[in-house]
């Protein structure tokens, strides 16, 4: 071997970065959740999501049993009021919502009484859980929604202690066709460094299907900014995300 072979360059052509147009999770319909509390709130974030490059934002109130109790019909009332907003502000981005549905007993029952579910993109289901302890109902609720039709969209993954060190239980949700979301602010380590690890090496696993800001203020866009800079952002971006087609 040559000397000069040693240092040639690798010839794997690197993957192209593709700048996110779509958020998919997001906090912006005023005063139904613990997002944005004001209409004027709302258009002040939408601004800034424009000039982070995002042209659609599918948002996602929690519907949270005692907590928020959002309905569909309370979501599309406050999208209607939010897309008039947009028009009068003459804002350039496209607003969809859906919600982030608290996996708990209650959310079982809707599905085991086939209610009707709010989804997005192509009948994805948003959905969280606790952080502390894996929910006993998580895997009866994935093969109900596959059962269903829908595809269950976990999160941020990376915020749930309970997975972190878990592999076993990693491989079980990817086994069951469970798509991972990932919070781009992770990257900053806003959440706790081994939040921020955990989704580093998501990412490196190359197991990640979505990202979101999950914005619910000012802060997150101050966040947002900063995870740009962050080494795994490029990385994030040279994944197969499914954002730009939903
Ligand atoms: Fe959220």
């Amino acid at each position: 071997m040559s000397l000069f072979s040693l240092f040639k360059k690798d010839k794997t052509p690197e993957k192209p970065v593709v700048e996110l147009t779509t958020d998919i999770h997001s906090h912006f319909i005023p005063a139904i959740d613990d997002g944005s509390q004001s209409m004027e709130e709302t258009i002040d974030l939408l601004r800034h999501m424009e000039d982070l490059g995002y042209r659609k934002v599918i948002t996602t109130p929690h519907t949270m049993t005692n907590s928020f109790d959002n309905t569909p019909e309370i979501i599309d009332e406050g999208l209607y009021q939010v897309k008039d907003s947009i028009n009068k502000e003459g804002l350039n981005i496209e607003i969809e919502a859906a919600t982030e549905y608290y996996l708990d007993d209650t959310f079982l029952s809707r599905l085991e009484k086939k209610e009707k579910l709010m989804t997005f993109g192509q009948n994805h289901v948003l959905v969280e859980t606790g952080f502390m302890n894996e929910p006993p109902e998580l895997k009866e609720a994935s093969f109900l929604l596959t059962m269903q039709g829908y595809k269950m969209v976990l999160a941020h993954p990376e915020r749930y202690l309970y997975l972190i060190d878990n592999k076993q239980l990693l491989e079980e949700i990817l086994d069951r066709d469970i798509l991972l979301q990932i919070n781009i602010v992770a990257l900053t380590g806003c959440y706790s460094k081994p939040v921020q690890k955990f989704a580093e090496k998501l990412i490196d696993m190359k197991v990640v299907s979505m990202a979101g800001s999950d914005c619910h203020n000012m802060g997150h866009i101050e966040l947002m900014h900063e995870a740009r800079n962050s080494k795994y952002y490029k990385k994030l971006l040279q994944l197969d995300l499914l954002n730009n087609s939903l």
